[in-house]
């Protein structure tokens, strides 16, 4: 490899000059190899797959050139980047003996170090918001090397809409609605993949990048028209204060138990949350029913009262007079809350 002279240092902007080695800050003149950069940064898996409450390692490897000196002061930082890539929030940085860590991610992560090569990321107590694209970068000196980890969340994608009715949610009701239901509203690669594994749902919903949208398996007439493809319909960005539809909630493993309760009668709303709470318990949310449904595999045919005043059932096993046709979360509206016809799903948190 034939190193080649480049001239001057140019454009370095103030924040880049605090990582640089003072020496070269004043020097003019640097090497680089013809032959690329000295620096590069690896991510062995770019995809990994985890849980919330789960911990996970995202991994990012350095290679670096043996011509390259030593140097103490690398400096390795960990960003998380938003759906568009037009911002990115601060997630780890370390150089040399300093660490630190930011908002919601402080005292969650640190580096794997498994050697001065080793730039992984290990992440604890995973939440819903941590799903998303990790960038790791890798500075040293003039070197700067990146990788994109995609942390995925193990967990279920469900259509919401609020005893008010369909189409009432603006988007910050919208996230609202999903976070009342141990929710946030899912991502459009969320949506996407619940559309691979078959839900067909004809109502349009927020997803988190603002956009509105909606999973059709069997095209039919007033769902975008008899004669189209199945696909993920897409109404684009709407707008978050003015427009209203429904919600793409997304999910992931809960660490309590989730449960119907057994109780000698029926009940109306208020006595389902009071028969809950003398058990121990709340009265479980929606989300919830969706996670037991669908990581559990919990199949019960009675239907019960939910927090939010809808009455569910959760059917994994199809079966005559109880979701003959297919494994979903069955719903019966939002009945009248007085009315003493159903049980209650409740849920025992830990601790
Ligand atoms: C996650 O890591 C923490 C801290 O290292 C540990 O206490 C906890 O048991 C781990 N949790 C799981 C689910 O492995």
């Amino acid at each position: 490899m034939i190193p080649v002279l480049i001239c001057a240092l140019v454009s370095l902007s103030v924040a880049d000059l605090d990582v640089l080695d003072p020496e070269l800050v004043n020097s003019r003149t640097i090497y680089v190899t013809e032959n690329g950069p000295r620096l590069a940064v690896v991510a062995e898996q770019p995809k990994v797959l985890a849980r919330r409450g789960g911990n996970v390692t995202l991994q990012c490897r350095i290679q670096r050139d043996q011509s390259l000196a030593p140097n103490r002061k690398m400096r390795i930082k960990w960003t998380k980047l938003t759906f568009d890539y037009l911002k990115e929030v601060d997630v780890f940085v370390a150089m040399d003996y300093h660490k630190r860590s930011y908002g919601s991610f402080h005292g969650r992560v640190h580096l794997q170090g498994s050697s001065a090569m080793d730039a992984s990321l290990v992440m604890t107590d995973l939440t819903l918001e941590d799903y998303g694209k990790y960038k790791c970068e890798v500075i040293d000196g003039l070197e700067d090397g990146t990788a994109v980890v995609t942390l995925d969340l193990e967990g279920v994608v469900f259509p919401y809409f609020p005893r008010l009715g369909r189409y009432n949610l603006n988007f910050y009701d919208a996230e609202r609605a999903c976070r009342d239901q141990d929710a946030i509203v899912a991502s459009f690669e969320q949506l996407y993949e619940a559309w691979r594994e078959g839900m067909d749902w004809c109502n349009a919903g927020w997803l988190s990048d603002g956009t509105v949208q909606y999973p059709i398996n069997t095209p039919r007439e007033p769902c975008g028209g008899r004669n189209t493809v199945p696909g993920v319909r897409n109404y684009g960005l709407r707008d978050k204060d003015k427009n209203h539809y429904d919600v793409f909630c997304f999910t992931s493993n809960f660490k309590g138990r989730f449960y119907y309760l057994i109780h000698p009668s029926k009940l109306t709303y208020d006595e389902a949350v009071r028969a809950c709470q003398k058990d121990g318990a709340q009265i479980a949310k929606v989300g919830q029913m969706f996670t037991a449904w669908k990581l559990l595999g919990y199949d019960r045919c009675d239907p019960g009262w939910l927090a939010d005043g809808s009455v569910r059932y959760p059917v994994s096993r199809p079966r005559r007079r109880c979701s003959p046709t297919e494994a979903a979360v069955r719903f019966s509206g939002f009945p009248d809350k007085k009315h003493r016809l159903y049980g209650v799903y409740c849920y025992k948190g830990q601790n």
